[in-house]
C-alpha cells in the first residue's frame, strides 16, 4: 500500500495523478485537517505531525510514504528520512521547470510561509505567500467563493513587473490551478509538479513490495459537509471515506 500524508485536500491531486498511473495499487491518504494549516505552524509541530502520521501510516502497512504537502517536505524530509525505514518521496517547488519554460527569466513562488522561509530569496525568484487560502480551499467553494477570489488578486498585484511564470509551491493551490489562471490570465503560466511527483512514485513503486485494492481516505477532522463535498467533486466512488484511528 502506497499512504499519502497532507494537512488536508491539497496532495489529493498527486493521489490522483499517481492513481492514474498506478491504478490497481492499493493507497491510504490521511488528510491531517485537525492541524491545517501546516504553513504557519511551528517547524517543531510540523515535524512532529509528519512523524506521528507516517509512523501510522508504516503500521497500516504502507511500504512506501508519498509526502503530498510541499510544507511537510521542506520542513520534515530529513527527519522522516532519517527515523523510517521505507521509502518517501517529496514535494517541492518547480522551481527549476518554472526557469526553464519563463521567456524573461523572472519567475515567482507562491508558496506558504514555512515553505518559502526555506528559499533564500534570489534576484530572479520572487517568493509569494497569501495568508488565509489554504484554508480557504479547504472549504471547497473554489469557484464561488468571493475570499479566495479576493486573496488571489491581492497577490496578483504583488507580482513584480518581469514574472511571466508562477508556481504553484503549495499542493493546495495546484488544485486550484484552473481558478488561479482565471485570475492571473494566460499571460502568466503556472507550473505545478504533480505529474513530476508521481513520476517518481511510480519509480520508486517498483522498488518496494505492494498489494492491489482499494483506496482510503482518512482525515483527522473534516466536517461532514466537506466530506459530502468531497464525494461529489473528486467522484471518490470506490474510497472509503472516514475519521480512522489516526494518532492526534
Ligand atoms: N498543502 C500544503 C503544501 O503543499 C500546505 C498547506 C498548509 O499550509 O497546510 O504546502
Amino acid at each position: 500500500m502506497i499512504g499519502f500524508f497532507d494537512s488536508g485536500i491539497g496532495g489529493l491531486g498527486i493521489w490522483r495523478a499517481v492513481r492514474s498511473r498506478l491504478p490497481h495499487v492499493s493507497t491510504c491518504y490521511v488528510a491531517d485537517q485537525a492541524f491545517c494549516p501546516y504553513g504557519t505552524k511551528a517547524v517543531k509541530e510540523i515535524v512532529e505531525r509528519a512523524r506521528r502520521i507516517s509512523q501510522w501510516l508504516i503500521q497500516e502497512g504502507c511500504t512506501m510514504i508519498v509526502v503530498a504537502c510541499n510544507t511537510a517536505t521542506v520542513n520534515a524530509m530529513d527527519r522522516l528520512r532519517a527515523e523510517f525505514d521505507v521509502p518517501f518521496v517529496g514535494t517541492e517547488p518547480g522551481i527549476k521547470p518554472a526557469q526553464q519554460v519563463s521567456r524573461t527569466g523572472t519567475i515567482a513562488v507562491l508558496a506558504t510561509a514555512r515553505t518559502i522561509g526555506r528559499y533564500a530569496q534570489a534576484s530572479d525568484v520572487q517568493l509569494l505567500t497569501a495568508q488565509g487560502l489554504v484554508e480557504e480551499i479547504e472549504k471547497f467553494d473554489w469557484e464561488t467563493s468571493a475570499r479566495l477570489q479576493a486573496i488571489l488578486e491581492e497577490v496578483k498585484t504583488q507580482l513584480a513587473p518581469r514574472v511571466d511564470t508562477l508556481v504553484l509551491g503549495s499542493t493546495h493551490f495546484a488544485l486550484i490551478e484552473d481558478v488561479v489562471q482565471q485570475v492571473f490570465g494566460d499571460e502568466i503560466t503556472l507550473i505545478n509538479t504533480n505529474d513530476a511527483v508521481a513520476s517518481q512514485v511510480e519509480r520508486v513503486a517498483k522498488t518496494v513490495a505492494l498489494d492491489r485494492g482499494d483506496h482510503q481516505w482518512l482525515t483527522t477532522g473534516a466536517s461532514d459537509d466537506v466530506l459530502q463535498k468531497l464525494k461529489i467533486v473528486w467522484q471518490c466512488k470506490e474510497v472509503r471515506i472516514d475519521r480512522g484511528e489516526i494518532p492526534c
